[in-house]
C-alpha cells in the first residue's frame, strides 16, 4: 500500500481556502487534515465548525479531523455533522477514552487518537483494538512549522510492532515537521499516513510536493 497523504490546511491561504481545497481535490492527497485548536489544550487557536463546513463543502476527499481540544466529548455530534470521516482525539484529555471511541463509532466515524510526545505509545495497549488510528505527534501540538522530534522515528516501530503483537488493523498516522527527508525516514519505520502543512502548502508547486511525498 502507498502512503497515505494528509495535507493539513492549517498552512493553506485562508483568504483563498475555496482554491487550496480545490487544489487538494485534484491532487494525489488521499484525505485532507484538518486542525482544530481552543487555546486551551494547546496555547494557539486555529479555526472552527464554520469554517470546517465552508471546506466540507468543496472537498472530495475525506476529512481526517484532528481536535487538539480540551473537552471532545461535547462536540462529537458537531463535527460529525461538519463531515468529519476520520475523527481524532488527544489521549491526554480523555478521562474515558474508551467511551468517547464509542461515540465517535456510533455516529459513524473512524476513531482516531493521537498521543503527544511526552506519552508512550505503550499506554495505548488496553485500547487498541478500538482505535482506527493512531496520530503520533511528532512536534509539541499548536503551530505548523516546527522542527521534527527524532525520537517519534522509534514510536512509529515501537507501535508498529504493537499492531503486528495485537494483529489490529490500526493505521499509524505521523504529524509536525514532515517532509521528504523525516517522511522518507517515518515510512521505512512502519507509518502508513503522514500529515504536511508547511512543507506543502510552503512551496511553489504544492500539487508536485503532494505527490513527491506519496511516492517516498
Ligand atoms: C500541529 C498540527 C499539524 C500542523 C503540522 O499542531 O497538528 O497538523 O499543521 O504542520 P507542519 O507540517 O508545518 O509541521
Ligand atoms: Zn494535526
Amino acid at each position: 500500500m502507498s502512503t497515505i497523504i494528509s495535507p493539513s490546511v492549517l498552512s493553506a491561504d485562508f483568504a483563498n481556502l475555496e482554491r487550496d481545497i480545490k487544489m487538494l481535490n485534484k491532487s494525489q492527497a488521499d484525505w485532507i487534515h484538518i486542525d482544530i485548536m481552543d487555546g486551551q489544550f494547546v496555547p494557539n487557536i486555529s479555526f472552527g465548525l464554520p469554517v470546517m463546513k465552508a471546506i466540507h463543502k468543496h472537498a472530495t476527499k475525506p476529512l481526517d479531523v484532528h481536535l487538539m481540544i480540551a473537552t471532545p466529548d461535547n462536540f462529537i455530534d458537531d463535527f460529525k455533522n461538519a463531515g468529519a470521516e476520520i475523527l481524532t482525539v488527544h489521549f491526554e484529555v480523555c478521562t474515558h477514552l474508551h467511551r468517547t471511541l464509542q461515540s465517535i463509532k456510533d455516529k459513524g466515524m473512524k476513531t482516531g487518537v493521537a498521543i503527544n510526545p511526552h506519552t508512550p505509545v505503550s499506554l495505548l495497549k488496553g485500547i487498541l483494538n478500538e482505535i482506527d488510528l493512531v496520530l503520533i505527534m511528532s512536534v509539541n501540538p499548536g503551530f505548523g512549522g516546527q522542527k521534527f522530534i527524532t525520537d517519534s522515528i522509534d514510536k512509529v516501530k515501537e507501535l508498529r510492532s504493537l499492531i503486528n503483537e495485537l494483529n489490529t488493523k490500526t493505521l499509524i498516522e505521523v504529524d509536525g515537521g514532515v517532509n521528504l527527508e523525516t517522511g522518507k525516514q517515518l515510512v521505512e519505520a512502519g507509518a502508513d499516513a503522514l500529515v504536511a502543512g508547511s512543507f506543502v502548502f510552503g512551496s511553489d508547486n504544492p500539487a508536485k510536493t503532494i505527490q513527491n511525498l506519496k511516492n517516498l
